[in-house]
């Protein structure tokens, strides 16, 4: 095959793939990685794709890509723009499977399994220890992905060993299409966690790193993906100026937000006016509401506190206690599903990446909340924050209430 064909070939694969590997691509016109690599960088250089570890994403030369350039970089600019584009009805939607979208952290998590927590000062020797994938918005949508939802998730990494590693990981995954950023100054964000195997408890220290750089530019290159999403899922584990951006984006295309809050930071209060839903676990509703929230109870009166402050729909996540929802001044309480607890990393990762999906595929907020508190129930059945169950095992899991 001549070198003009085979790219255009891999322009089409492209147009219909949105994101390939180069030696899936290598293997396909049976040439060497090498030669895909040169075609790659070629069509780069023409502008007709852009290019990600390892592999290649089509250029959308659509009417956002063109807006995102005309509008120089300049967010608010682009948020006009993309405003007067709705109003004018120029959004169109397909409407089969949810389709959600999730900026969010990618962490290299190193777990100590632990008899029972250390005491400070302490040194304990571990029952074992592993590093693998995490981060509460690949954990996320590692659960979205796995119910069956297409999801696109953009992250940003360092240029460490560990891009590769998260590139690998992404890449493995059912996650639809990603878009993986890379720091040149911060390394790649990484979590110590001591999961105790008293009762499947954990502690996490995380050092974000690259999550933290997300410029105005690279959520701006969101918009093509978010103007068919939807829902837009975030967490606190990146620059806040990032969140509030994509935030403010999904707003203006008119896609829901959903807000886990979590690792909890004041800034949340600066953007409960553009979430639809937003979901703290106790600890964080306790912080948001300043009402400690032990029981039931005190959770109604926290998600209370929490709609006076601005949210319009609150979901207190409360691990075995269940979760409760507040919407439209109305209460309901979700049950949670016996569970066998083993590692509950990841547990309100599984929830929110679920309860996304469910929510995107067009179930109401409480059903969407009942098959969240179901998926989360098996995740905690399972070792590994990011290591999520899938849609058939919810599906058994609800038949046994
Ligand atoms: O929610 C669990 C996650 O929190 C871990 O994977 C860790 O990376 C931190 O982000």
């Amino acid at each position: 095959m001549y070198l003009e064909q085979r790219r255009n070939h891999i322009l089409e694969y492209l147009d219909r793939h949105e994101t390939l590997s180069v030696a899936w691509l290598a293997g396909t016109f049976a040439v060497s990685k090498e030669t895909i690599r040169s075609d790659l960088a070629a069509l780069a250089g023409l502008g007709l794709i852009q290019r990600c570890h390892g592999g290649a994403i089509v250029l959308r030369r659509n009417l956002q890509a063109r807006l995102i350039s005309e509008t120089g970089g300049n967010f608010e600019v682009l948020l006009q723009r993309l405003e007067s584009q709705r109003l004018n009805g120029q959004r169109g939607k397909r409407k089969t499977q949810g389709r959600v979208c999730i900026l969010g952290s990618f962490n290299v998590d190193i777990v100590a399994k632990v008899a029972r927590f250390p005491r400070g000062g302490e040194s304990l020797l571990a029952l074992g220890s592993t590093l693998g994938p995490g981060g509460k918005g690949a954990n996320q949508a590692m659960a979205a992905s796995r119910t069956g939802a297409r999801v696109h998730f953009v992250s940003k990494v360092g240029k460490d060993q560990f891009s590769q590693f998260a590139f690998d990981h992404l890449s493995a995954s059912d996650i639809h299409s990603f878009k993986l950023y890379q720091s040149e100054s911060e390394p790649t964000g990484n979590a110590i966690i001591y999961v105790s195997q008293q009762d499947g408890e954990n502690m996490i220290a995380i050092y974000s790193g690259a999550n933290q750089t997300l410029t105005d530019a690279e959520v701006a290159e969101m918009t093509h993906e978010l103007s068919g999403a939807d829902v837009l899922l975030l967490q606190l584990e990146n620059n806040f100026s990032a969140t509030l951006n994509a935030m403010k984006l999904a707003n203006t295309l008119g896609v829901r937000v959903i807000m886990n809050p979590a690792p909890f930071s004041d800034d949340v209060l600066k953007c409960l006016q553009y979430v639809d839903v937003i979901t703290p676990n106790e600890t964080e509703a306790s912080l948001l509401s300043g009402v400690e929230v032990t029981d039931l109870e005190s959770a109604r009166e926290a998600a209370q506190a929490i709609v006076r402050q601005g949210a319009k729909r609150v979901i207190i996540t409360m691990s075995s206690r269940g979760a409760l929802i507040l919407d439209n001044g109305q209460f309901q309480h979700i049950p949670a599903f016996p569970a066998l607890s083993v590692d509950t990393t990841g547990a309100g990762d599984a929830f929110n990446g679920a309860f996304a999906a469910a929510l995107a595929s067009g179930q109401a907020i409480a059903q969407a909340a009942t098959y969240a508190a179901a998926f989360a129930s098996l995740a905690v059945e399972r070792e590994g924050a990011s290591n999520m169950p899938d849609h058939p095992q919810v599906v058994a899991r609800l038949a046994q209430r």
